[in-house]
């Protein structure tokens, strides 16, 4: 079934300008079509068989890893939008409006407009990445009790589809980092609430637990994923690779991805896949806000590749306490939001914090 909403939203996203919009009514996009508990996605012999090809159910999984984890997460603020763990529905909300979990083959019409809009495409290079954070997020949480004992989940796979982990047991096995990581993240949740440590603390150490889980599951499935890029522009292609590296400086800064500071975030990200003649800061059809964006991405992987890779490195290294990592988080803003920032203080300003720690 089409949903008359999405449709008309995708269209004027199309044909007006290609801002991100990854929120509707205050929420992330699709919000109302997710489900608000365990049981109300479909189940066989008492297993579940959730549809992360589907894109209501892979937001749900999304909602009920927030609804479950907000009891533990006091130290991160007293609102219900203060878990860190919204940074992925606004992410997914948009890769939906700006067409990434669309299949960039013409094979179907999965994730198209007019096709399927809420198909998530297994050949897209987005949506296999984002499977790896959403489905093992998911998977981990489940195994770790956090929706009740004893609930076991076996993800749907698209026909043919091999590459795909489907349960907990498949997906520790191959896909072992993203996994170790995520379970991590819940158990220092539980210990979390026993501990006495200041909220100050527990939240850093959270927000670091959470960040590794997301970098891991990203970088696990990159050797699986990265065949897909062959089906971008090589623009395209060279930015899935500076968001990468970019989810690698937010997670060394400890980012608290809540919702609002996600959707901020989101914002500027490009409203529709990069064609071969897109040159930012100089597109035409993208707002100011995005031109700066991409424009900063583009030099970061400049400056990356000029320093032998090593400026993720340099990076995580200099982010090495509680304070460094404050100061990182303003300066991830500021380079990213403000389009006065000079590029050139970036550096100096990474070198001085490697001293100081
Ligand atoms: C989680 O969802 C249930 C069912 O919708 C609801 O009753 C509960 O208040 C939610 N809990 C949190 C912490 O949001
Ligand atoms: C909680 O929400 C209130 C009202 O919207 C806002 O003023 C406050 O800054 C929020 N606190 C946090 C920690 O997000
Ligand atoms: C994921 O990480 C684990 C542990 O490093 C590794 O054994 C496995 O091969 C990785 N999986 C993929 C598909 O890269
Ligand atoms: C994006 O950059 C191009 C070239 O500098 C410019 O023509 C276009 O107006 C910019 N978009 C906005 C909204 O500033």
């Amino acid at each position: 079934m089409l949903f008359p909403a999405v449709l008309g939203f995708l269209t004027c996203a199309v044909s007006l300008s290609s801002a991100a919009v990854t929120m509707e009514n205050g929420m992330p996009m699709q919000w109302s079509k997710t489900v608000s508990q365990v049981t109300d996605f479909p189940s066989k012999d008492g297993v579940l068989t959730p549809n992360p090809w589907h894109l209501p159910h892979r937001m749900s999984f999304l909602r009920l890893m927030i609804n479950a984890t907000d009891p533990y997460m006091e130290s991160m603020g007293p609102n219900a939008t203060n878990s860190p763990v919204w940074g992925m529905p606004v992410l997914l909300g948009w890769l939906l409006t700006s067409g990434r979990l669309a299949d960039p083959t013409i094979a179907t019409t999965c994730g198209k407009e007019k096709g399927d809009p809420m198909c998530i495409s297994p050949n897209s290079w987005w949506s296999c990445i984002n499977y790896y954070s959403t489905a093992l997020g998911f998977l981990s949480a489940a195994q770790k009790g956090f929706f009740g004992p004893g609930v076991q989940v076996q993800m749907q796979v698209p026909e043919g589809e091999v590459d795909y982990c489907t349960t907990y047991d498949d997906c520790a096995a191959r896909f072992s980092d993203a996994v170790t990581a995520w379970d991590a993240f819940y158990q220092g949740l539980k210990d979390a609430k026993e501990s006495s440590l200041p909220d100050a603390e527990k939240k850093d150490s959270l927000l670091g637990l959470y960040w590794t889980a997301r970098t891991a599951s990203i970088l696990n499935a990159t050797a699986t994923c990265n065949s897909r890029l062959r089906h971008y522009s090589t623009r395209e292609a060279s930015f899935s690779k500076s968001w990468v590296d970019n989810v690698e400086y937010l997670a060394a800064v400890h980012y608290h991805s809540d919702l609002k500071t996600a959707e901020m975030f989101a914002r500027p990200l490009p409203g529709r896949i990069l064609k071969l003649s897109d040159r930012a800061p100089s597109i035409l059809d993208m707002t100011k806000e995005e031109n700066h964006s991409l424009y900063i991405f583009n030099w970061m992987d400049r400056i990356n590749f000029m320093l032998g890779g090593s400026m993720v490195r340099l990076w995580r290294r200099a982010m090495c306490s509680v304070a460094a990592r404050e100061k990182g988080r303003e300066m991830m803003e500021q380079v990213l939001l403000n389009p006065a920032f000079a590029t050139k203080t970036f550096i100096s300003i990474i070198t001085e914090m490697g001293v100081t720690c």
